[in-house]
C-alpha cells in the first residue's frame, strides 16, 4: 500500500530502527520496554516538530549581541490515548516542557475491536494548540480516528499523530478519515491478524509498558 508522503512519514533513522527491534523482542522486560518507548517518543517527537516556525531573538553572549533563533510561540498539547499512549508523554515533554497534556481514555472491545471511550479531558485553550496525539500502536485505526474526531470537534486545526508501530489498515483508515492530519510512525508493519493485533508487531503495548500480563 502506498501513502501520501506529505502526510505520512516513517522515521527510518538507524537509532529508531535499532531501538524498535529491541522493543519488539519478547524477551525485553517491562523496565527496558518502558525506557525504550520514552526514547523512541523523543526521537519521533523531534521529527514531528521539524517544521515549527522560528523567529529572530537578540541574545547577549559573554562577548557581544547576536541575532539567534527561537521557536515562534508555538503552543503544544500532547494527547495520549490511554493507557499505552501515556508511555510516550514524558519523552515528548523533554522536548516541549511547557506543553499541556490532554487525555483520551479508550479501550478496544476484544471481540468487535471497536473503540470505547471512557475518559476525555483537554486543556481549555486546546483549539489554539498544535496537538501531538501519541499511542504506540495503530492497528485498525479505530482508537486514533476517534481521538482525531474529538479534537476536531474541539476546534483543533493542527493534529500530528505519533505511533511506534502501524498496520497498513490503520494508516489507511486514519488518512482517509481526515485529509489534514499528519501521521508519523517508526514502522509500517505487514498486516493485522484475526484478533486485530499487528504482525509482526510487538504484542500488547499497554500490557508490556505496565506489566499487566
Ligand atoms: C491499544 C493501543 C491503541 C489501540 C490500537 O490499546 O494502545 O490505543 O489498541 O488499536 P486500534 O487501532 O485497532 O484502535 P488498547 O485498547 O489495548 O488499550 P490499552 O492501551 O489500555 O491497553
Ligand atoms: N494494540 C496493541 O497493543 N497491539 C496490537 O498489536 C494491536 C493493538
Amino acid at each position: 500500500m502506498e501513502f501520501d508522503e506529505k502526510r505520512f512519514q516513517i522515521i527510518d533513522h538507524p537509532l529508531v530502527q535499532h531501538k524498535l527491534s529491541i522493543l519488539r523482542n519478547r524477551a525485553t522486560g517491562t523496565k527496558q520496554f518502558r525506557e525504550l518507548v520514552t526514547e523512541l517518543a523523543v526521537l519521533e517527537g523531534y521529527e514531528a516538530m521539524r517544521d515549527f516556525p522560528l523567529e529572530d531573538v537578540v541574545v547577549e553572549t559573554p562577548l557581544e549581541s547576536t541575532v539567534c533563533k527561537q521557536i515562534a510561540g508555538k503552543k503544544v498539547a500532547i494527547i495520549p490515548i490511554l493507557r499505552a499512549g501515556l508511555g510516550m508523554v514524558d519523552g515528548i515533554l523533554t522536548l516541549t516542557p511547557s506543553a499541556r497534556v490532554g487525555h483520551v481514555g479508550m479501550y478496544r472491545d476484544p471481540v468487535t475491536h471497536e473503540p470505547h471511550q471512557y475518559y476525555c479531558k483537554f486543556p481549555p485553550d486546546i483549539q489554539n494548540r498544535t496537538c501531538l496525539v501519541v499511542d504506540p500502536m495503530l492497528a485498525t485505526g479505530g482508537s486514533l480516528t476517534a481521538a482525531i474526531k474529538f479534537l476536531r470537534e474541539a476546534g483543533v486545526r493542527d493534529i500530528r499523530c505519533l505511533t511506534l508501530v502501524s498496520a497498513p489498515e490503520g494508516v489507511k483508515a486514519v488518512l482517509d478519515y481526515d485529509q489534514d492530519v499528519r501521521l508519523y510512525t517508526c514502522s509500517l508493519d505487514r498486516q493485522l491478524n484475526e484478533n486485530a493485533y499487528i504482525l509482526p508487531g510487538l504484542g500488547d503495548a499497554g500490557d508490556r509498558i505496565y506489566g499487566t500480563k
